[in-house]
């Protein structure tokens, strides 16, 4: 599939996808709460939120079978608010493959260069090199109920990419698949991606399929963009706790802000007065915040080392291969969880057993200061 390194030349500076300001009401529920975003050419861009949070709606309205109530929708540079769908210069996968059911594998991927109007040569060469794209060589004679589940969305995919769109629009695309497949298909997602050039909108409520396919994730929650980055920028630096806690494993404590300086911000959190590592001028002393820790960077030492650290009791362990997962409870009934290498001898002596009393402790640089005033994570899912 050529052709994504010169159409991302031809259009430099425009974004494969963008949407301005966009807002979509349905009665009382405002689905999309403008709404920016801008996808840069020939990268994969996931949207990542909880399951009614605005992502179809999102993709539905790139694709045109959605129009916003406000806002701008552009492709490539271009407005195409008021365009229909097949007007527009992107391609939908949708979460159940929407196949012709009557048709092979082979004329389901000609459909579109045929309803374009290529050439019965041309469309077998590019229905070929499709197919070959996505590993189905052979097979381009099979009906989907001849393919498997996995198959049947490799179809999907090389029916959208072999019209070289500027982007394909992904909606779940994976989450009918069964775990393993799912892994597998990640990684031929990638690959496509990649290999094509073209800009892949990737929806999913998977944290873990955000993180490892994405060169850049946006979180969504109620309609709303939280955070756009890196999968590394939202991991390590969210910026507020529903973030923290929506793309990975967080101990999330209520802090309370005692000192601010040139070398960071003292915070009192469960009784003890840590260093939160964090400057700048989002806090004042007395603030109400939030120390988000994660699991992974729980440390725990011996009991009446005189680290400054938190008193917890080991109440669970259970071991994953390469880490020991232990819930821990701290004096007053708060649960705390923390993510130990499980090799022996890492641990510097602290007996990590259940009903151990050990000090939970962790570098200032590794906890995250945040904002109080957000809603709580719990409701993510409302
Ligand atoms: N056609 C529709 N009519 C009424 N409400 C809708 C419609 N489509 C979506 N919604 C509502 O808009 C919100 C966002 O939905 P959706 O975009 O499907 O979320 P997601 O794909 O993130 O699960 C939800 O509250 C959903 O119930
Ligand atoms: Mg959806």
């Amino acid at each position: 599939m050529a052709g994504g390194a010169e159409r991302a030349a031809a259009s430099a500076g425009a974004a494969a996808v963008e949407v301005r300001g966009v807002v979509r009401r349905f009665g009382d529920v405002v689905a999309l709460d403008r709404v920016s975003l801008a996808v840069r050419p020939g990268e994969l861009f996931a949207v990542l939120g909880p399951s009614g949070c605005g992502k179809t709606t999102l993709l539905r309205m790139v694709a045109g079978f959605e129009a916003p109530d406000e806002g701008t929708v552009l492709v490539g540079g271009e407005d195409v608010t008021s365009r229909p769908p097949h007007r527009r210069d992107v391609n939908t996968v949708f979460q159940q493959y929407a196949l012709f059911p009557h048709l092979s594998a082979r004329d389901n991927v000609a459909f579109g260069p045929r309803a374009h109007g290529a050439g019965e040569s041309e469309v077998a060469r590019r229905v070929e090199e499709a197919l070959r794209a996505v590993r189905l060589e052979g097979l381009g004679d099979r009906r989907p109920d001849e393919l498997s589940g996995g198959q049947r969305q490799r179809v999907a995919v090389a029916r959208a990419l072999v019209n070289r769109p500027r982007a394909l629009l992904l909606d779940e695309p994976l989450s009918a698949l069964d775990p393993a497949l799912r892994r597998e298909l990640q990684g031929e997602i990638k690959r496509l991606q990649r290999e094509s050039g073209v800009a892949f909108v990737l929806v999913t409520h998977d944290r873990q399929e955000a993180l490892a396919l994405s060169d850049r994730v946006a979180v969504m929650r109620g309609g709303r963009v939280r955070q756009v980055g890196t999968p590394r920028d939202v991991y390590e630096r969210p910026g507020c706790a529903f973030v923290a806690a929506f793309v990975g494993d967080a101990n999330l404590l209520p802090a309370r802000v005692e000192q601010v300086d040139t070398r960071g911000t003292r915070v009192r959190a469960l009784g003890a007065v840590v260093s939160a590592g964090e400057t700048g001028t989002r806090f004042a002393p007395g603030d109400d915040a939030v120390l988000a820790v994660r699991p992974e960077h729980l440390r725990l030492e011996r009991a009446g080392s005189g680290a400054p650290g938190v008193a917890v009791c080991i109440e669970e362990i259970a071991f994953e291969g390469p880490s020991l997962r232990c819930l821990l409870r701290t004096a007053d009934g708060r649960a705390l969880s923390a993510l130990l290498p499980a090799a022996e001898g890492a641990l510097d002596g602290a007996a990590i057993e259940r009903g151990a009393s050990l000090v939970a402790t962790f570098e200032p640089g590794a906890a995250r200061l945040l904002p109080a005033d957000d809603e709580h994570p719990a409701d993510a899912d409302a």
